[in-house]
């Protein structure tokens, strides 16, 4: 049986082979995620997998309904599988906004499903780190998540030599697009086409930018000027303070694919240019409103970064630590009589916090002490009878091979003081 393309096994370490992928590293991820996102005050949520088709095939855009992986129930329900997590955040503060203070910040670690041409940096299922602010439209809150965003990465021992925010504003574009008599109908079209700039022939662009009404010119002309409007300037002048200001650029060739965005837009890419966009988001002042049917009207904003291309990137950079899994402590049982009481003695050790193992059945001495160094053991106990037949520990120390014999209670003292050591 294979498991389906696009989607991944996670494996501990060491792993048996070098294209699958590490529960380890993915938990390394996750930690680092959650940390950063609580060190800005976020709270974590959560919403299902499963949800009404129409949850998405209104509110996302095209691009994003043409991945969705959707089906009938049982009950005959159209759902999907959640491509994203935004508009399932927008249902739940639309739901119960009034029981929260605003801004919420909130974040959720969701995976998600889109059926895509599997490809380097593309899967059919991933992981995001989903933070966003409601019910602040004041720019701070754009700095705010940008902050966030570069701090997440930095957190990974990602610097500003790795990785650039490119920052846009889909108010500039709508300006831009109204300055040259844009049809308001085909707004969203035009956007769709600066979203492929770099991804098809001038050609191909000029070709589709004339049906709309532009020249490829005009558009590289205000693309390459990028001059920041005045809203744009004050989240970089906020980054700018906390001295976040390498970590930015203006990108106006950014304007992001989904349909709900309405302010500012940014994309963090790895400096080299060599992967995918690491991460993406921007403000979606009207989705909680026509996801609520017009009932709850709040501003919105937030990103989401991807576990993908995060994992190539921090892999290409060395940035990744070994995993290895090791025990605080192997205890020997080479004295059947004694399995009781060392086994008390395991979960003595392991309720107050310690790692550690011992063999299920009986085994060999040289067998437990060769599986103690496989599982990399900091120490191996073994109860013993001493000659006055009184019950004590022996403790190892694997690298130094120090050894001490102490009583029991003495032994487990000195193990526990080690916690978290
Ligand atoms: P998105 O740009 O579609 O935005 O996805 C964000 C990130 O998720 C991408 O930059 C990429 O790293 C990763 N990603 C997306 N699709 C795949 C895939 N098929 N395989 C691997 N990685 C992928 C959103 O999803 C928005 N909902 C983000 C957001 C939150 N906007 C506001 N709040």
């Amino acid at each position: 049986m294979e498991r389906l393309p696009g989607f991944r096994d996670f494996y501990p370490e060491p792993l048996p082979h070098q294209d699958l992928w590490s529960a380890d590293a993915r938990q390394y991820i996750f930690d680092h995620w959650r940390t950063t996102a609580k060190r800005y005050g976020f709270r974590e949520y959560d919403g299902p997998p499963l949800e009404t088709l129409e949850l998405f095939t209104t509110k996302s855009g095209g691009e994003i309904i043409g991945q969705l992986y959707n089906f009938k129930d049982k009950g005959e329900r159209d759902i999907a599988l959640r491509p994203e997590m935004t508009p399932t955040l927008a249902r739940m503060i639309a739901a119960h906004e009034r029981s929260y203070k605003k801004p919420v910040k909130w974040f959720a670690l969701p995976q998600l499903f889109r059926y895509e041409r599997a490809q380097k940096g593309r899967l059919r299922e991933h992981f995001q780190l989903n933070a966003d602010i409601i019910g602040e439209s004041a720019a701070a809150a754009d700095a705010e998540l940008v902050a966030l965003l570069i701090d997440t990465l930095r957190s990974l021992r990602l610097t500003e030599a790795d990785f650039l925010v490119r920052l846009s504003s889909r108010n500039a574009w709508h300006d831009f697009f109204q300055q040259h008599q844009g049809k308001l109908e085909q707004e969203y079209d035009f956007y769709q086409v600066i979203d492929k700039l770099d991804r098809e022939e001038p050609e191909t662009n000029q070709e589709k930018l004339a049906a709309l009404g532009f020249s490829l010119a005009e558009v590289m002309v205000f693309i390459e000027k990028a001059e920041p409007t005045a809203e744009l300037q004050v989240i970089l002048d906020n980054l700018a303070a906390r001295g976040l200001h390498d970590y930015v650029k203006i990108d106006y060739s950014v304007i992001r694919g989904l349909a709900y965005y309405t302010g500012s837009v940014f994309e963090a890419f790895d400096r080299k240019g060599e992967l995918r966009a690491i991460a993406g988001g921007g403000r979606y002042d009207n989705l909680i409103k026509l996801i609520s049917g017009g009932k709850v009207n709040l501003p919105a904003l937030g990103f989401g970064m991807g576990d993908v291309v995060l994992l190539e990137l921090l892999k290409a950079r060395g940035l990744l630590p070994k995993f290895d899994g090791a025990l605080d402590v192997f205890c020997l049982i080479e004295d059947e009589s004694l399995r009781r009481d060392s086994l008390k003695l395991v979960q003595d050790l392991r309720e107050a916090g310690l790692v550690v193992d011992y063999s299920l059945t009986p085994a060999k001495p040289d067998k437990q002490f060769k599986r103690a160094q496989e599982l990399r053991a900091a120490r191996t106990l073994k109860l013993e009878r001493s000659a006055a037949s009184e019950m004590v520990a022996r403790v190892k120390h694997l690298q130094t091979r120090e050894e001490q014999t102490l009583g029991v209670a003495e032994a487990a003292k000195s193990l526990k003081a080690g916690v978290g050591r």
